[in-house]
């Protein structure tokens, strides 16, 4: 299958002919030759940094891409975009920056790849937010793309467990509530998180990932190796050569990201239970792909996808281990083979996803554990549901994989920041039965929608089995329990989840899609129009600016202009 249009290269108009001598000057500056000039430019907008280990190796991995896209006669440049490490941000102001460095991503590739009239693209990413953001820039700049990721970390293993970033998080709660010792805690530490690469187990990073393939946006099997695979490499040095065909046939990042393939994207987080992150995420891309998707695709979707694969933080296994038996390819065919995947959809490999599947080997290992038929999966309906009602009108988002509880009645206990929260659990105020509502983290209001885990994590780590937590900031891929977050709209526009008061009832309702205050409609109202918002948290700098640009999660939390 191809795109009807030849594509037009753009860097003739500015490397080409007499006029443009002072810019070809400037490539010949470093090091490029006539040959060079004349080849279609590819950029290889590359995230990195060495503040953490999720995007550490990056930059190595941009010059196995240059190298293959040289190998078939373009001529790439590496540009770098920023990086917020989550984990390190994690239940810290650091964790505001997060989902604003998703939308400053996509801004970066745009601005460099547009001022310096680059043909074609190559992202290179790995933290949570680099992915979507490295293909918000796609979408928007609609040129031939791929995206490639970094590769997760491999596991840790303690007294014979396989470890993961997660396990640190609930160590600490565990500490807290003194079931382990600081030595224990410290062993936890040492060893969760081996290598570079990205959170082992199916947390955001991964998920976005698979998304990328099943958007058809990524090569097949590329998400699943680790960082340290030498088959990384070789997907990478793919990549760079594989952007080739598509300049040729003239398929830009909008052919392949369709409404279709989106839908294909969501079959993939529903059947694997993957982060509600990509919730977010997915809404922000189709957007800048001009496709437009709705919280109700979702729920659509994750009613008729049943959950086929048993990864953490709901299920088992790590992304190493679906590498093993075959990656996100083995899902993707076991979803097409039930009926439940588009084949039609156009991906980088120039090819239908049908045809591009049907010539993927997978191995021949047993892999029931982790990856099963959709006729016998591990639970009947998709990972993630939309919840709508009294004190989410515009919805939000519940992950079921990762917990078996689907309807929870409790009183709320109220807290208007993420620290609050946390001090909460300390102090022992949170009881178990309780809802547990955290505000004022919203897109505006945190700002940036900063993820829950600290919290989540003490809430497990306390030993706190029946207590649900409502916020509307985000969780991390590596929460699990009844959390419902995402809340739209949210505090610091006047959603009902500012007016919530200590004491009132809340009931999570998954089987019937519903987040009800169970508070008279009229005392809500009443409540709403006393309501005064908050002075904001930011009036100058990144976060100010962000908050007055940035949209309600239930569209994806964009920044869009005023
Ligand atoms: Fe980077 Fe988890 S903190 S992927």
């Amino acid at each position: 299958m191809q795109s009807s249009k030849k594509y037009e290269l753009r860097s003739p108009s500015r490397y080409h002919g007499v006029l443009n001598a002072p810019h070809r000057a400037f490539l010949r500056s470093i090091g490029l030759n006539d040959i060079d000039i004349y080849k279609p430019l590819v950029a290889v907008a590359t995230a990195w940094s060495e503040a953490g280990p999720c995007n550490y190796h990056t930059l190595m991995l941009a010059n196995v891409a240059k190298e293959g896209a040289r190998q078939v006669g373009l001529t790439p440049l590496v540009y770098p975009t920023m990086v917020v490490n989550d984990n390190i941000g994690m239940g810290s102001e650091g964790m505001r920056y997060s989902l604003v460095s998703r939308d400053l991503i996509a801004d970066m590739v745009e601005a460099q790849f547009n001022a310096h009239a680059f043909d074609a693209l190559i992202g290179i990413g790995g933290c949570d937010k680099t992915t979507p953001g490295m293909l918000m820039a796609m979408a928007r700049l609609n040129v031939p793309s791929i995206y490639v990721y970094g590769g997760s970390a491999e596991p840790g293993f303690y007294k014979g467990m396989k470890l993961t970033i997660e396990d640190v998080h609930e160590a600490i709660g565990a500490y807290l509530s003194k079931k382990i010792s600081e030595d224990e805690l410290l062993q936890v530490e040492m060893r969760a998180h081996p290598t570079v690469g990205t959170c082992a187990g199916m947390f955001t990073a991964n998920t976005m990932a698979s998304i990328g393939e099943a958007l058809g946006m990524s090569l097949l099997g590329s998400a699943s190796p680790t960082a340290t695979s030498s088959r990384r490499i070789m997907y990478v040095r793919e990549t760079g050569k594989a952007i080739s065909q598509l300049i040729e046939l003239g398929i830009k990042a909008r052919d392949i990201m369709t409404y279709e393939a989106f839908e294909n994207a969501i079959t993939l987080l529903m059947a694997t239970g993957g982060s509600t992150n990509a919730v977010l995420h997915l809404l922000a891309i189709a957007r800048e792909a001009g496709v437009k998707l709705t919280l109700d695709d979702f729920d659509r979707i994750s009613k008729r996808v049943p959950l086929i694969a048993s990864l953490r933080p709901g299920g088992d296994y790590v992304m190493a281990d679906l590498d093993a038996v075959g990656g996100v390819p083995l899902v993707l065919k076991k979803l097409l083979e039930g009926g439940l995947l588009n084949g039609d959809v156009l991906t980088v490999h120039g090819k239908t996803m049908k045809e591009a599947l049907e010539e993927y080997k997978l191995p021949n290992v047993p892999h029931d554990n982790i990856v099963r038929d959709v006729k016998h999966p591990f639970k009947p309906t998709g990972g993630i549901r939309i919840l709508k009602g009294s004190l989410a009108p515009q919805g939000a988002v519940i992950k079921v994989a990762a917990t078996n509880i689907t309807r929870f009645e409790g009183q709320a206990i109220v807290y208007d920041s993420e620290d609050d929260a946390f001090k909460g659990i300390e102090n022992n105020e949170v009881k178990e039965g309780m809802v547990v509502v955290i505000r004022y983290e919203g897109p505006k209001g945190g700002p940036g929608m900063p993820e829950m885990l600290r919290v989540t994590a003490a809430i497990m780590g306390a030993g706190l089995n029946n207590v649900a937590l409502v916020t509307d900031g985000r969780f991390s891929g590596a929460t699990r329990g009844p959390m419902v977050g995402h809340v739209a709209p949210e505090a610091a526009v006047g959603g009902p989840i500012a007016v919530v008061e200590n004491g009132d009832k809340i009931l999570i309702d998954v089987e019937n899609g519903r987040l009800e205050l169970e508070v008279s409609q009229e005392v809500i109202e009443k409540r709403l129009k006393d309501w005064k918002p908050k002075e904001p948290r930011y009036k100058w700098g990144l976060l100010a600016k962000y908050a007055s640009l940035v949209s309600q999660a239930s569209e994806g939390a964009v920044t869009k202009p005023i």
